[in-house]
């Protein structure tokens, strides 16, 4: 497979390397170290896949270019639209051009993650009663610098997209009933500190994201009737770790099992593995996850 760059920014040079032997070639209309600067002036036969790693605003667009000619697209996060119709034409697309594509959420390939979705899946831990998690990183001022990232609903996008996918990715509902508890904007033009929950689902769902957390952080507990689940942070941070906590009953101190990772983060070569062979594979388009992500954050909007 030979795949282009589109977006040579924190997340292109990333992608770059991942892409190893498969990369040909970057597109970017400002880094002046790009091969191009404009997608359509990249040979349609120089390439077959493209992984789009642009501000939201210019996405939908470079994505119907690539997808109307019959290129795969690995898009970074969120797959951010003004109209949800769009998301159905981008479907649309790539299936009629038989080709494939995919919203980049790395974290679904975070190993702690994976743990937590098996564990779940298993039915180990009973009945769901509450989780929730907390996504931190100390970028407030990187973001309030950038030309495109403090506008908007700032952190609510940005992070609540991961941890929206990451729910669906353990839990697999895609309820609408989310409710803005706190929208803060500390430093920041647009929200650096966000807080949403849903009490009608299960397990009741409580996320936080902010951009004032100095130290980079991820917390997740999920409480249910047969015991608990907690992470501590991501490989990227690490040590990141797991621990299963096993209930005793009437009460008392529980059977706990801890598994602590210190490595690499393990993500971004295997989303790109994930990708190929999806490519490869023919794997049929299917965007019903970044629909209901919009539609959450679309939600959470009107209630700002
Ligand atoms: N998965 C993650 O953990 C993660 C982390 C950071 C960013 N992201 C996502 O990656 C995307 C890019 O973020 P970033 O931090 O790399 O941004 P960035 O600002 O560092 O880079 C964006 C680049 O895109 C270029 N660009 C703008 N319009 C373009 C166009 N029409 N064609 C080609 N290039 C164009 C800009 O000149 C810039 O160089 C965003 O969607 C962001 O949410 C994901």
């Amino acid at each position: 497979m030979r795949v282009i760059v589109v977006g040579l920014g924190v997340q292109g040079h990333k992608w770059v390397k991942f892409a190893g032997a498969d990369f040909v070639a970057t597109v970017d209309p400002v880094n002046k170290t790009a091969d191009y600067a404009r997608i359509e002036d990249v040979p349609l036969s120089a390439y077959d896949s493209a992984l789009v790693c642009v501000p939201d605003e210019p996405k939908v667009e470079l994505l119907k270019f690539l997808l109307t000619n019959g290129k795969n697209v690995l898009v970074e996060k969120p797959l951010w639209v003004q109209d949800e119709q769009e998301i159905y034409l981008l479907q649309e697309l790539a299936r009629k051009n038989n080709v494939y594509c995919y919203t980049a959420y790395n974290h679904r390939f975070e190993p702690h993650f994976m743990r937590m979705r098996d564990l779940i899946a298993s039915g180990e831990l009973g009945k769901l009663y509450h989780c929730r998690v907390f996504y931190g990183n100390g970028t407030a001022r990187l973001v309030r610098d950038s030309v495109w990232r403090d506008q908007g609903d700032g952190v609510l996008p940005d992070l609540g997209s991961h941890l929206l996918d990451t729910l669906n990715f353990w839990f697999g509902v895609q309820n609408l009933d989310y409710k803005l508890e706190l929208r803060a904007c500390h430093e920041n033009a647009a929200p650096d500190h966000v807080i949403f929950s849903s009490n009608n689902s299960q397990p009741q769902l409580q996320c936080e994201m902010m951009l004032l957390s100095w130290r980079n952080h991820f917390t997740c507990d999920l409480f249910a009737e047969h015991g608990s689940v907690h992470i501590r942070s991501l490989c990227k941070w690490g040590p990141a770790t797991f621990t299963h906590r096993k209930r005793v009953l009437p009460s008392g101190k529980p059977v706990e099992q801890t598994v602590t990772l210190v490595q690499d983060d393990p993500t971004w070569q295997l989303e790109y593995a994930y990708f190929k062979q999806a490519c490869l594979e023919k794997k049929t388009t299917d965007l019903a996850v970044d629909m209901w992500i919009h539609r959450v954050l679309h939600k959470l909007h009107g209630e700002g």
